[in-house]
């Protein structure tokens, strides 16, 4: 059976624009965070507080963040912002942020790669992050990379997912996202990985699903999510995005794609897909050059 509504949490602003290759103005950036929001969408994760030397793209954070947190008084829009550890969650909470999402990752290449730590040490930079934020009743999302393949490491054992999950959960996460950085994942493996953390305790209500859409799994990856249960689905508007730090990483399965066959399943989002692709498209401009969501492309060429 198929969950009634799916909740959409969009990443295009930040896992989208974090790996292009322009610099995108600041004021475009807030412009597409408002459009995405005008389009129906409630989770717009806005940034990253994280190194500006190691995402330069996102460096602006500072100056783009209060340019779009009213949406998140006025209009109860949710605006999450990546946070590594506390340097990153100090900058944060000065901008009044109320979601915050750190990035842990199931692979010690990744881990060394992404937070220039172990595994383990990565889990202890982000201890304090979160029993902070969680005293200011702050809602915290863990991402965890590399479920199911890394570029190094090649496919990734179950149970190295399930240990760096629990971690998280016991100590305190809200929420989670199943990351296929690399996008690798299929169905099978989905329910599979689903299943197991599962019987180790880890509720499906508590995760959510992140895919790039390298072979073409993403959407299939997702119905396999929504069959076993899951209702938050991660996407990034026009199927912007990749990873600064895997280079085997493509864009992120696209929003409008998403929302394509939710209607079609019948199941609620709120998300306006006219207002949404027209959004895609308009920043797509900005990037010189085309969006590669063929729903995207179907609708915009009516
Ligand atoms: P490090 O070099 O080990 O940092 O980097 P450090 O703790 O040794 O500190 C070194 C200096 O950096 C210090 O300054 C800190 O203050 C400063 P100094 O005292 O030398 O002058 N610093 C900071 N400055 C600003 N903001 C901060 C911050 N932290 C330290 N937050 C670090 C460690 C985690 C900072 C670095 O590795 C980093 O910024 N990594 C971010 C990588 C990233 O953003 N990757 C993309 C997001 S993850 C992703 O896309 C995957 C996802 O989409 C899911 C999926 O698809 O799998 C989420
Ligand atoms: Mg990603």
């Amino acid at each position: 059976e198929l969950p009634a509504r799916v909740r959409i949490y969009e990443v295009g602003a930040r896992d989208g624009l974090q790996n292009e290759k322009a610099t995108v103005p600041t004021e475009v950036k807030a412009e597409f965070v408002r459009r995405l929001a005008d389009s129906g969408l409630t989770t717009i994760e806005a940034t990253s507080f994280v190194h500006p030397k190691w995402v330069p793209q996102l460096a602006d954070a500072e100056q783009l963040f209060p340019l779009v947190s009213d949406l998140g008084r006025s209009s109860g829009v949710h605006l999450p912002v990546l946070v590594p550890n506390e340097r990153g969650l100090d900058r944060a909470l000065a901008l009044g942020a109320r979601h915050v999402a750190l990035f842990a990752s199931a692979t010690e290449s990744f881990a060394k790669a992404n937070l220039n730590r172990t595994v383990d040490e990565s889990l202890a930079m982000f201890e304090p992050v979160v029993s902070r934020a969680k005293a200011g009743k702050v809602h915290v999302r863990s991402y965890i990379s590399m479920c199911f393949g890394d570029p190094w490491e090649g496919p990734v054992p179950i149970h190295q997912v399930v240990r760096v999950c629990k971690a998280l959960m016991d100590m305190g996460c809200d929420e989670l996202s199943l990351g296929d950085t690399i996008g690798v994942a299929t169905p099978g493996h989905v329910q599979t990985l689903l299943a197991e953390l599962n019987e180790e305790g880890v509720p499906t209500s508590a995760l959510g699903v992140h895919f790039h859409d390298t072979y073409g799994q993403a959407l299939a990856n997702t119905l396999a999510a929504l069959q076993h249960g899951v209702t938050t689905v991660d996407a990034s508007a026009g199927g912007l995005g990749g990873c600064p730090y895997a280079k085997s990483a493509t864009g992120n399965l696209a929003t409008e794609d998403l929302v394509w066959m939710l209607q079609g399943l019948g199941i609620d989002t709120g998300v306006d897909l006219a207002r949404l692709t027209a959004t895609s498209v308009w920043m797509a401009e900005r990037l010189g050059r085309p969006s590669p969501s063929r729903t995207v492309k179907a609708l915009s060429h009516k």
